[in-house]
């Protein structure tokens, strides 16, 4: 029971004729352990939501429990949230301001009182966690490529050791080895650490891969929300909301459609493949 989110309204410019309403009473557990895959059209709210659990936005109206206890309750701890709740913002590289790699990582952790020795433990861990080597402890952030930037950066949260990591994007802009090598981490923070992951995604079959929940948001609201199958059975209604599932997905209701008793729950390509070849071995 790690996050409880209960009737959250957020209002942009509330009052000016910008008002917005960006989130429409969502309701959604998140439970330890989970892997979140968040998905939906740009402008559907995803990072509006995201950035309530750390406290960061403050709803309109309903509120957050993390572990229980409200965080937007007078005298709440938004720094031991913080330590708790780490958020991977877009583009995280252009919040890294210190003079050195190994600098920039121990911010976090020694802004939310961890000892010198701790954050310099956990710094170090973290860059040889996202594959940084020692050599660049002491290279000015700016020299870094895009992608080691990224990874610099989100070394900054993970060394904060959140029990929830919540990352929007994280992958946006890079190439596919850059993108490959993110995801793994995360999934490795998941599976070795058991850090509960909130991923914010455009990618379907990233979504489809890697989280054990998939959380649909449009225009504000979550439209679905299940496990990988369960949204992906609802294919016809995503396209309708400019969304689509994942290639296999559609290859495997195609061949149903033709007469072909596949299993079209299957969503990752290699275990598609083994269908197919099955049924071709059964024509044969
Ligand atoms: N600072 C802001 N001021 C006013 N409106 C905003 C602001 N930030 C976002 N919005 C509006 O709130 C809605 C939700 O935006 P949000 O950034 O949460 O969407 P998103 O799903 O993260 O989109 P994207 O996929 O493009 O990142 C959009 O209609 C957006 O225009
Ligand atoms: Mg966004």
């Amino acid at each position: 029971m790690a996050i409880i989110i209960k009737n959250l309204n957020y209002i942009y410019g509330a009052g000016t004729v910008f008002e917005k309403q960006s989130l429409k009473d969502i309701n959604l557990t998140i439970e330890d352990g989970e892997f979140i895959g968040i998905i939906g059209h740009t402008g559907s709210g995803k990072s509006t939501l995201i950035q309530h659990l750390n406290g960061l936005n403050v709803p309109a109206s309903g509120t957050i429990l993390y572990n229980g206890e409200d965080i937007y309750r007078k005298g709440y701890s938004k720094k031991k949230l913080r330590s708790k709740v780490g958020l991977v913002f877009q583009y995280p590289e252009y919040q890294l301001f210190e003079t050195t790699v190994l600098n920039d990582v121990k911010f976090g952790p020694k802004n939310i009182g961890m000892t010198d020795e701790e954050t310099d433990r956990n710094a170090k861990e973290a860059l040889k966690m996202v594959g940084i080597s020692e050599n660049m402890y002491d290279v000015s952030p700016l020299e870094l490529s895009g992608g080691e930037k990224r990874r610099v950066a989100i070394a900054g949260v993970v060394a904060m050791k959140p029990e929830v990591l919540v990352l929007d994007e994280p992958t946006a802009g890079l190439d596919p080895k850059g993108k490959n090598e993110i995801l793994s981490l995360i999934d490795k923070l998941h599976k070795n650490n058991g850090v509960t992951i909130v991923l914010v995604s455009h990618s379907m079959e990233d979504v489809a891969k890697y989280a054990t929940r998939i959380v649909v948001m449009n225009d504000g609201e979550i439209f679905a929300c299940g496990t990988p199958c369960e949204v992906f059975r609802q294919y016809k209604e995503l396209e309708k909301i400019g969304l689509s599932a994942p290639q296999t997905v559609y290859l495997l209701n195609e061949l149903k459609s033709m007469g072909y008793d596949v299993d079209t729950d299957i969503i990752n390509p290699d275990e598609a493949v083994k269908e197919i070849l099955i049924h071709m071995a059964q024509q044969a």
